[in-house]
Formats: structure tokens, sequence, C-alpha cells
């Protein structure tokens, strides 16, 4: 007989480097069952990243499918998933298809560097050649790593597209509006739609008036019937259309980061967090008010729970490469199997030796924004060796973690006397630990580290129509926690900040 539970909600986690579904009880927030499935990168070009939309869908598929089947030898009864919630890698750009349901082009990763000379072609256009030009409308810088720019890129290179434009049967999307239109029926009826968090990343949304710009499109020359409609975070947008769980509401989306700053219930002005995954990002609650940097940081939507429910926003740092620098040392350098390999290797040394490790394989994204940076490994000796690199490549997740926690003091005016953790590489202890000794403040980690699906769960959950899920953390059984306190006295970490800092500006205009 199936165990008897409340009810259920799921939550397809769709990252950069894989994808999952989870199972978590909606009265306990405990997490039931969950599947995940790697995807494939694709590096046809030097600083080209793409990925296929296609495999994307089908690794949905199969997760959800055997996370059922976990289920059910585990006797829970899937009837009782009341609710899925979709949460994606943010700004990766997708065009499909209308009437065959099929990409037109591979997707292009959030991490492609391929619009730099789009980039510069476009700032030509601005007076002052100024980067920031749409900071009070987007909260973003003009960059790469926006959708804005990928998407020029696809109108104006791939004549599929140009054509499939013509005769408007083009859709544009980020991962989940490609998933949602997918999963709710694709060509046959699907619904094209995206929410809030997702559509603040493309540099085409204005993130007070919640509306695609007409301005900034006919800045881009991007056709606005090929965008996506604009949700909330949390509201029903359509149904499964097939498979084990066919005719669940999809009623959460949230952009990953979004979510895992709603899993760690950071909805109070000034709560943060660092989720640590492909790249690592820093997002602080800053209530219902947009703050604008000064130090290099983005504005962005944090949430809106509801379509008549405020919104919320963020300050966030954004670094382009964080588990990046250990899949590229497993992958690239062959220096170990797996990413605990890499872990041990650096456990090992415990020290760098003196060398350090820029990964600015993207560019350096915030606070420098700089697209020209690339890589570099310094302060190399007869001495140093794979142990030590393993250990710096660590040490500068950390760095440049610090680096934005430190525009995020500037900014807020009031210093975060702890930084609240998540992620896959916060598994990681050593990581964790030098966190701590970079930041000279404690690094707190909850003992569920599924924070993103979590969050878009809590979405799904809460939504009108729906209704299985109090957004009130204190409905939640209380969240146990690592704590990783400093270690090292505050003079040598900034020693060792300070030759970091040296390393990134060698980094600098490299590609000029
Ligand atoms: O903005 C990119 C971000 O959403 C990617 O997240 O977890 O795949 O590194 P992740």
């Amino acid at each position: 007989m199936a165990t008897k539970l409340g009810p259920l909600v799921g939550a397809i986690d769709q990252g950069t480097s894989s994808t999952r579904f989870l199972v978590f009880n909606a009265e306990t927030a405990e997490l039931l069952s969950h599947h995940q499935v790697e995807i494939k990168q694709e590096f046809p070009r030097e600083g080209w990243v793409e990925q296929d939309p296609k495999e994307i869908l089908n690794s949905v598929y199969e997760c959800v499918e055997k996370t059922c089947e976990k289920m059910k030898q585990l006797n829970i009864n899937i009837s009782n998933i009341r609710a899925i919630g979709v949460t994606n890698q943010r700004e990766t750009t997708v065009v499909w298809d209308k009437t065959t349901g099929e990409p037109l082009y591979n997707a292009i990763v959030w991490l492609d560097l391929r619009t730099q000379s789009t980039v510069e072609h476009l700032l030509k256009k601005v007076p002052g050649r100024n980067k920031t030009f749409s900071k009070f409308k987007t909260g973003l810088p003009l960059s790469t790593y926006f959708s804005a720019v990928k998407l020029r890129w696809l109108l104006d290179n791939v004549e599929e597209i140009r054509k499939a434009v013509e005769d408007h049967r083009a859709m544009f999307g980020t991962i989940d509006s490609w998933l949602i239109w997918s999963l709710t029926g694709g060509k046959n009826g699907g619904i094209h739609c995206t929410d809030v968090t997702n559509a603040s990343r493309t540099m085409l949304f204005n993130i007070h008036s919640l509306e695609w710009d007409p301005e900034l499109c006919k800045f881009f020359d991007i056709p606005m019937e090929i965008l996506p409609t604009v949700r909330s975070s949390s509201e029903i947008y359509g149904v499964m259309e097939s498979g084990a769980l066919t005719g669940v509401p999809i009623s959460g989306c949230l952009g990953d980061q979004s979510a895992a700053l709603v899993g760690q219930m950071c909805f109070q002005d000034g709560q943060a967090k660092n989720t640590y995954g492909t790249g690592c990002f820093l997002l602080c609650n800053t209530g219902q008010k947009s703050v604008f940097s000064e130090h290099g940081l983005i504005t962005t939507i944090a949430y809106k729970m509801g379509k008549d429910k405020p919104t919320f926003y963020a300050l966030e740092g954004s670094v382009a490469i964080a588990g990046a620098v250990v899949r590229w040392l497993r992958d690239n350098l062959g220096i170990a199997k797996t990413s605990q390999e890499v872990e041990k290797l650096a456990a090992d040394v415990g020290t760098s030796y003196g060398c350090y490790f820029v990964p600015a394989f993207s560019g350096l994204y915030a606070p420098y924004w700089e697209p020209s940076a690339r890589g570099i490994i310094c302060g190399l000796t007869q001495f140093t060796n794979k142990n030590h690199i393993a250990f710096a490549a660590l040490e500068a997740v950390c760095f440049q973690t610090r680096e934005i926690l430190d525009a995020m003091n500037k900014d807020c005016g009031i210093p975060l006397n702890q930084l609240q953790v998540d992620g896959g590489m916060t598994n990681n202890k050593i990581l964790m630990q030098l966190q701590s000794d970079i930041l000279c403040i404690p690094v707190v980690k909850p003992s569920m580290p599924e924070t993103t699906a979590l969050g878009a769960a809590m979405a799904a959950g809460a939504a009108e129509g729906v209704g299985v899920w109090s957004l009130n953390p204190g409905d939640l059984t209380a969240v146990t926690c690592e704590r990783f306190e400093p270690q090292i006295n505050p003079e040598e970490s900034e020693y060792r900040y300070a030759r970091w800092k040296k390393a990134v500006m060698k980094s600098m205009g490299w590609e000029t």
C-alpha cells in the first residue's frame, strides 16, 4: 500500500551542467525523491558555448519519469503531486519554430562569448559608448551575458531563423519558456510564457513597468511578436501534456538564482545568499525597491509571487566561472577524474603555494564587466604542482565572491555579518572553510542544499488555484545548518586577497 503523505510538489531544476527533477513534501519541505542527468556543453569555436534544446527537454522528461519510478518503489503515490515549478539557467537563448516544435539553432548558453563584436557594434550607437545606458530601465550593463545580444546574433547569422521570423513561425525564449511551451503541448497549443525574473535577464524588459520595452526592442532590432508573455513567478501557466504527471499544473517559474533566494527564505530586505553552481551568484533582497549599484553589481527581479502580488528586487553579483573551473581541471587538464578528486588534491596540500588562478574563461563579469579578460595562472615556481593549482582554483571561487561581497557591502551600507550559501560546490568542505577564511565572516550552509529546486517548488505550491504551500518560513520545520568560522587571521586573508587583485589586473585586456 502507498505511504500516506500530504500534498507534494515537484520542481524541474534545469541548470547549465545538469537537469534535475525533485519532489518535496509541501507540509515539511522534506525532499522525498529526485533524479539528475548531466547535460552536454558544446564548444564549437573558441568562446562559443552551446547546448541542444532537445537534449535539455528530453533530460527533463527522463528526470520526471525516473523520479516517479523511484517514488513508486518507495510506495509514494505520485498522484499526490499537485503542482510543478520550473527553475532554470538564466539568459540562455533558444529560438524555435512553433509549427514544427523544433529548435532552429542550438541554445546559446549564458557563458558564450561570440557576441563580443555584437556588443561592440551596438555600443557605437550609444552616446559616449556608455555600457550602462539602460541601467535604470533593465538593471543591466550591455554585455555578452544577457539574452538580447544572443538573439541579435541569431537573427544576424542564422538564415533559418530570419526566414522563420518573416513567416511568423519563430518563438524566442529562455530555457524556462522553451520547457513550459514544450511541456504544455508544444506545437499543439503549448503556452509561450516566461516569468518576470527570467524576463529581467534579457535586457529587453523594463523592470519597473514589468513589460517588454519597445525602445530597447528597437535598439536591438528584435521583433516583439517573437517574445513570450511575461507572467508572475507563481501562477498556473498550463498543465503537463504527457508522461507520468500528465494533467499536473505547472505553476511556478523562477530563474535559478531567484529560486535559490526564495528557497533560502531570504524574504526580508537585506537578506542574501550565494549559490555555487557553474557560476556563482550572490543575491541580496532589496525589498520592493530597486537599488542601483555604484560598484559593478546588477539590479534584477527577485520574485513576484502571484499576479497581484508585489515585485521584489535584488542586487546581484554575478561570477561566470565557479564550478566550471573544477570541471575544466577535470575535462581539459585531466588532473582528476572526478570533481571530488579535485577537492582531495587541494586538501592534500592546503595551500596554493603562492599560485593564483583567475578563471576568466568568459571574460570577467561583476564587478569588472570586462569581456576582454582571459584566464591566467600565475605565481608558478619549480615547486608548483597540480595540487597547488587545484587549491588555487578553489581559492579563485572564494576571492571572486569576496569581490562581490565587498561591492555589495559598499552599495548596501550595512555589511553582511554572515553568508548563506547553497549549490553543488557547497558539499566541498575545503571550499567552504576557505570561503569563510577569505571573507573573514561565518559561512552558513543549510542541511538541505537543494534550495534552488525548493524555491521553485514553493512558488508552484503557493500559486492561486494550487494553494498547498504557504510562503511563511515559520511554517517549515527548522532548517538545520552547517557553519564554517574564519580560521586564519584577517591580515593573512588581506595579504592573499591583495595578491589575487594583482592577478586579476594581469588577466584584463588580454583579448584587445
Ligand atoms: O545566470 C546564469 C545562471 O543562472 C546559471 O546558473 O547554476 O547553472 O551556474 P548555474
